[in-house]
């Protein structure tokens, strides 16, 4: 079959109060309008064309990259209007199917079923049953169950707001057809508005059958109007990603807490997330992975049996098999930590490279480090790597101690097996295997007397 795919995309949204176009709010960090062009790509269509209109240099400037056709709606005159737009590239021949730009949860496999419908020259709509309605259009049937033709809300009487199947707007037909119709729409109705609903009366009349599929979950069709909207679909997609971890052997703590924008590109097994964890861009966890509460991980890799600690951020970064890290630790981009590092509590690690079993467990900021295998960084270690306009590098030999509270003022090289002691500021290279230290003499004053108060004052 070929297929044509337009997205009506130019409506404003006026009841997100918001400054940003609709279809760029985000459902697991990605546009709208985003998920709906890859839904599109997902069916290999000739041709995807987005009808766009209010904030269109925004949207544009947001998302021209995509391999999408735009058509610009200036006035928008309604659903069959924004159609029109497109009516002139469209093949005769080619199946069209409409899709709605601000309705990101449609599935691939409804699409396909909708579209097998076509398959005889029919209409094919999608429809949804509804518990309450409101604000949807109507799907009129006569007695025998054939669809008559769609009514929407503010044309409707008192009689078919009580129908419950509503129209979700998305429908197919082949290009031929459609074009026929688009030429018969006018705007007398309730809004003044060129409906594309009304060509299903229009197919009835020319009797070409009219066929519906009826979405089995509704919020697939849902369409974002305002923020609670966007909200609700945030947890839908969220739960959707949470079934699939967990039908591939992930444990989630609590499914509900739990936030994936963007893929698990690869799973082991028995992995375990905690509450309030968010995993972004690409990730990959490794077999026996835990990952503790209120962690953020984006785009790392995260080898076999790593442990990751509460309220921890990793980003950009390779975790080695065997590893911890955190809490509180913050590991940022083109960072590598080898296997059974471990990196505690308030450290930041950038740009560095880690040995095999080397420790940095305590308030430390390392940037710009080569770190041998078991080195041990004490406490509140700092790489004074950034002079106010260059960057330069540390390098710290196999099995070196660093002292506590040292700083290490880059470019310096610390020996293999050096110990540097407590307190150090070291700016020149340490050898191997010695201990250096740069520290004032400890005195002690014989005598010395704490200072007295002059005038004894009243309270203490
Ligand atoms: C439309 C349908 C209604 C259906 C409902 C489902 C019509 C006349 N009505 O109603 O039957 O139940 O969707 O949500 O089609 N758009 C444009 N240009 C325009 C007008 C709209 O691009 O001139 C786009 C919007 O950005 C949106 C979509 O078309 O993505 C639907 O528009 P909207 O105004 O939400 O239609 P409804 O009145 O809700
Ligand atoms: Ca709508």
């Amino acid at each position: 079959m070929q297929l044509e795919v337009i997205v009506l995309a130019a409506g404003q949204g006026s009841r997100m109060r918001s400054a940003i176009p609709k279809v760029l709010h985000r459902v697991a960090g990605v546009p709208l309008l985003e998920h709906v062009v890859r839904l599109a790509k997902s069916l290999s269509p000739l041709r995807t064309t987005i009808i766009y209109g209010h904030g269109g240099e925004e949207v544009l400037a947001a998302l021209g990259h995509l391999d999408v056709d735009w058509v610009e709606q200036r006035d928008r005159l309604g659903t069959g209007h924004a159609v029109m737009q497109a009516e002139k590239g469209l093949e005769d021949e080619a199946t069209l199917l409409v899709l709605y730009g601000d309705v990101p949860l449609l599935k691939q496999n409804t699409v396909t079923e909708l579209l097998a419908l076509t398959g005889d020259g029919s209409l094919a709509l999608l429809t949804v049953l509804l518990d309450d309605p409101t604000g949807y259009g109507r799907i009129v049937r006569d007695p025998l169950g054939a669809v008559q033709r769609i009514v929407e809300e503010k044309d409707a009487t008192a009689e078919e707001r009580n129908i419950r199947e509503g129209n979700s707007g998305i429908l197919a037909v082949k290009g031929q057809r459609l074009k026929g119709w688009l030429k018969r729409l006018t705007n007398q109705n309730a809004q003044g508005e060129y409906y594309l609903t009304d060509i299903i009366g229009l197919a009835v009349e020319e009797g070409v059958p009219v066929k519906t599929f009826t979405a089995k979950d509704p919020d697939e069709v849902l369409g974002v109007n305002n923020r609670q909207q966007l909200a609700h679909l945030e947890r839908v997609y969220q739960r959707r990603q949470a079934e699939i971890l967990m039908a591939l052997g992930v444990t989630l703590k609590d499914p509900a807490r739990f936030d994936l924008r963007g893929a698990v590109e690869a799973i082991g097994q028995d992995v375990e997330i905690d509450v309030g964890v968010i995993l972004e861009g690409a990730v990959h966890l490794g077999h026996r992975v835990r990952i503790g509460a209120h962690c953020m991980i984006r785009d790392s890799l995260i080898g076999d049996d790593v442990e990751i600690l509460p309220y921890s951020q990793i980003d950009g970064a390779r975790i080695g098999d065997g590893a911890r890290v955190g809490p509180y630790a913050r590991i940022r981009p083109d960072t590598e930590l080898e296997a059974f590092v471990h990196v505690g509590n308030f450290v930041e690690i950038k740009k560095s490279r880690i040995g095999r079993g080397s420790k940095v467990n305590h308030l430390s900021y390392v940037g710009d480090a080569t770190v041998g295998r078991s080195v041990n960084i004490g406490a509140g270690t700092i790489t004074c790597n950034y002079d106010g306009i260059n960057k330069f590098e540390t390098i710290i030999g196999d099995g070196a101690f660093i002292g506590s509270d040292s700083q290490l003022v880059a470019p310096v090289r610390i020996g293999a097996g050096a110990t540097i002691g407590a307190g150090s500021t070291i700016t020149r290279d340490a050898p191997a295997d010695v201990l250096t230290l740069s520290r004032s003499r400890q005195v002690t004053v014989e005598g010395w007397q704490r200072p007295q108060k002059k005038h004894q004052e009243s309270g203490d």
